[in-house]
């Protein structure tokens, strides 16, 4: 397993996209958010298993816009090895913190980002409710709200 660097302004190719899609059902914003960002390619042989997408949202902050693991490769330490990269590289970039968000039902997600250092800095109430037409269920738990983590770095 190798993790790869891309920097800024490179076009996504569909093998990513495929990836990035698990995480965020619309390609569109994908695409809108990729412009710009620090793209980390995570390698099995010759395959990607795994994606991470960091992109400068303040003078002082990073977030991670997006972290997948392509299904057959998923709880073997990839989603962990993507986060502890994007760490790493935000300790050596100017930023003083790193953000990543998600709903309040994605437990496993959650739990991942806590263990790597992460703690909930604020919850964005009925974001999911208001900004997606269906109502989501995940883990047997409607989402709702939007979950942010923050970390120094
Ligand atoms: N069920 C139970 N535990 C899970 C889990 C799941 N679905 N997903 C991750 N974990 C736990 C693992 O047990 C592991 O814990 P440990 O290190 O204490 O043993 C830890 O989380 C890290 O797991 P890891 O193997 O590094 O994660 P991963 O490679 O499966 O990647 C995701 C995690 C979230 C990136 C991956 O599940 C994924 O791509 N999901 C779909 C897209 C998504 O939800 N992205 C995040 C949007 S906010």
């Amino acid at each position: 397993m190798s993790i790869y660097r891309i920097e800024k302004d490179q076009r996504i190719g569909d093998e990513a996209m495929d990836l990035l899609l698990l995480a965020d059902p619309s390609e569109e914003m994908i695409q809108s958010y990729v412009t710009g960002s620090t793209v980390f390619q995570l390698r099995v042989g010759n395959e990607l298993a795994g994606i991470a997408v960091c992109k400068e949202m303040t003078a002082d902050s990073l977030e991670i816009k997006n972290i997948a693991v392509g299904e057959k490769h998923q709880k073997k330490g990839y989603g962990r090895a993507l986060l502890e990269a994007c760490i790493e590289y935000g300790k050596q970039s100017p930023y003083m913190y790193l953000s990543i968000a998600t709903g309040n039902s994605s437990k496993h997600q959650i739990a991942l980002y806590e263990s790597c250092g992460f703690l909930i800095h604020h919850i964005e109430k009925d974001y999911f409710i208001k900004h997606y037409p269906e109502p989501i269920y995940e883990n047997g738990i409607q989402c709702c709200d939007k979950v942010v983590l923050r970390r120094h770095i």
